[in-house]
């Protein structure tokens, strides 16, 4: 299939790794020049030279996604150097820790929302105004399959991804008339830098998974939620998101889709 979308200008946030990275390089490999912003500098300017090295063409950023002045200059920047945005992926994302939310303390919560909900915001909000001059645009959010169902434990990010889900349908429904489509992506378990974190967390602070690695943590997951019996790679999920930046998905707009094997079917 050809996305066509050769010489466009996408902005991959979060890029430096995990599912950023892999959405950066797929879109880079479809033929787009590529932003790759993230608060890392140095590991983002290590994805530009993975992309340049395979032929591609791609400039880094470093910038925080929870930032205003960030997110304009990021913007700005993006524009100097390929004259138009067409495609924003937002994929900053997470949580620290894990607790009932009822005792979570105010500052996790705060922390979390901010980076998983007001980055996408920000973008947004920084990235539209170009994209209704041009009346063109595609926006792909990375939420999670918690911003559909429930997951205890890690209440903030769950509620925050069902935040990127409502601030998908409503952009799709405030941006259609300029022709921009507005998606999530639904991840279900992808083993990155993220998931090593939360399981190292989890390994450290109950009992009964002191006695395995993370990579069993994950594994255990995997095994018990998902359907398909595997995990999911920052490819996959690079895949749906390199669809819905294409030329054939200009009929989808205000969808969470599911990239998980199963695990959840709404
Ligand atoms: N890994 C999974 O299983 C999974 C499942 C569902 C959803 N997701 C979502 O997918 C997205 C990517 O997940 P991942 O596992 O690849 O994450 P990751 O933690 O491995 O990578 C996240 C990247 O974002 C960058 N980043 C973090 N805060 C930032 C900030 N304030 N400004 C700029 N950059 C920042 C980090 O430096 C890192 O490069 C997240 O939104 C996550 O919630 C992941």
């Amino acid at each position: 299939m050809d996305l066509q979308i050769e010489d466009k200008t996408a902005i991959v946030t979060g890029a430096a790794g995990g599912i950023g990275r892999a959405s950066a390089r797929r879109l880079a490999l479809e033929g787009a020049n590529v932003v790759v912003s993230d608060l890392e500098g140095v590991s983002a300017r290590r994805v530009v030279d993975e992309i340049t090295g395979q032929g591609g063409t791609a400039f880094a950023v470093e910038a925080d996604g929870t930032k205003e002045e960030d997110v304009e200059r990021m913007v700005e920047q993006a524009i100097e150097v390929f004259g138009t945005i067409d495609i924003l992926v937002n994929n900053i994302g997470g949580g620290s820790g894990m607790s009932l939310l009822v005792k979570m303390p105010v500052e996790v919560w705060d922390k979390t929302v901010e980076v998983t909900l007001k980055s996408t915001f920000l973008a947004c909000r920084a990235v539209a105004p170009h994209m209704i001059e041009r009346k063109q645009g595609r926006i792909i959010n990375i939420s999670s399959i918690s911003g559909k169902v429930g997951e205890s434990l890690v209440g903030a990010y769950s509620a925050s991804k069902f935040g990127v889900i409502g601030l998908t349908q409503v952009l799709a429904k405030e941006l259609a008339r300029y022709s921009i489509t507005v998606n999530a992506v639904c991840p279900g378990y992808v083993w990155t830098e993220g998931w090593a974190r939360m399981a190292q967390w989890m390994k450290e602070n109950f009992a009964s998974m002191a006695d395995k690695t993370p990579e069993q943590i994950f594994e255990q997951r995997v095994k018990s939620q998902i359907p398909l019996r595997r995990p999911q790679t920052p490819e996959d999920v690079a895949s749906l998101v390199a669809y819905l930046a294409s030329e054939e998905a200009g009929n989808i707009t205000g969808q969470a889709i599911n990239v998980d094997g199963g695990a959840i079917m709404v």
